[in-house]
């Protein structure tokens, strides 16, 4: 049996691109009876940079109504949130003793982050340490991340080997598992669809909004009348993403043709998004509606990961003579 874990940022309500990229995927591994799975919620990862009880809050809930949406087995899995195990942020203190400072100062995203946001604090300096506690707390085998997270991943392997080295055997090195280049999504300008390029497509948003997103996606200014090239546009490359082999047949032909313009390819965009998704889109806005009910979903998986985080801290602690 291996255990698949991996945290997700609450940084906002899941895009198109992180359900088709990472959501899916991560859940189709999930139902293996090979694997359990430990996802959470890195809602302390996100203090770097939020600094607001509302978003923080609200992204948390955003976040797990999408995993919740797309049939996340709470049941069989472990679903949580970070901060309610506390054990993580003792195991990090005694990661940091073992941390080389020159490791934390080289480290891509901590160089990057630095340049480019206003508040450098600590806790930018610290994340890779947080991260190697969140994987080593549970004995993790396997951590499906995306590629600028592979540092990351070998610094945790770097910690848990100094670790084991000074004090024996006793942390599990996990074995990171790259989910970039499983399929990138473009957003509605062409570019990979990201939050930070703000070119996302919501699919839980209202149909207003939704509509809204879509209309916004870019093409070429050829008429109505005219043969498209579909490979080439933006509406049909997401399209085919999400439709079935007889919709992307027939969509190709409709551009091939002439007589179908961008804003009929924009509006079976919207009405293929509305049906693929509606049983998603009708769970999740009754979630977020009813957050009791997330929140009884993320204490019965805090339960279980408290079990594993505490035996684990205990092990640690054990060898440390603390
Ligand atoms: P964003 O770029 O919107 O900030 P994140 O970096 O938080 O997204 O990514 C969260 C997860 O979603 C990662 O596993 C990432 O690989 C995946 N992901 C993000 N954007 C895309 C995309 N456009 N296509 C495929 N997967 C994506
Ligand atoms: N840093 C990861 C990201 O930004 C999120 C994360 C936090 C994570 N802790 C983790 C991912 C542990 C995998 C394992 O995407």
């Amino acid at each position: 049996m291996a255990r698949i874990l991996t945290g997700i940022q609450s940084s906002g309500i899941p895009h198109l691109g992180n359900i088709l990229g990472a959501i899916l995927p991560a859940i189709e591994m999930s139902k293996s009876n090979k694997n359990e799975s430990l996802f959470f919620i890195a809602d302390l990862h996100s203090l770097t940079t939020i600094k607001n009880a509302d978003k923080i809050k609200h992204n948390t809930y955003a976040t797990a109504a999408a995993w919740l949406a797309f049939g996340f087995d709470t049941k069989k899995n472990i679903f949580y949130r970070q901060s309610d195990i506390s054990e993580v942020t003792e195991l990090m203190w005694i990661l940091n003793c073992f941390t080389p400072y020159p490791m934390l100062a080289n480290a891509h995203s901590f160089k990057d982050k630095s340049e480019n946001l206003s508040d450098v604090n600590s806790g930018l300096f610290t994340y890779p340490v947080l991260m190697a506690a969140d994987i080593l707390l549970y004995d993790a085998n396997i951590v499906p991340v995306g590629k600028d997270q592979l540092q990351h991943l070998e610094m945790t392997r770097d910690i848990a080997g100094t670790f084991n080295h000074l004090m024996g055997e006793t942390l599990i090195l996990p074995e990171s598992q790259v989910t970039e280049n499983v399929m990138i999504v473009p957003g509605v300008d062409g570019r990979k669809m990201s939050k930070s390029y703000d070119n996302t497509i919501n699919i839980f948003a209202d149909e207003k909004s939704l509509k809204k997103q879509i209309m916004k996606i870019v093409t070429d200014s050829l008429g109505l009348n005219e043969p498209k090239e579909p490979d080439t546009c933006n509406i049909f490359n997401i399209y085919k993403l999400i439709a079935s082999d007889d919709e992307i047949e027939n969509m190709k032909k409709n551009y091939l043709n002439g007589g179908f313009g961008y804003g009929h390819a924009k509006n079976a965009l919207l009405e293929l998004i509305l049906k693929k998704f509606s049983a998603e889109r009708k769970i999740y806005s009754e979630l977020i509606k009813n957050t009791e009910e997330i929140e009884l979903k993320l204490k019965e998986g805090s339960e279980k990961a408290k079990k594993i985080a505490s035996s684990v801290l205990q092990r640690v602690k054990n060898k440390l003579g603390i």
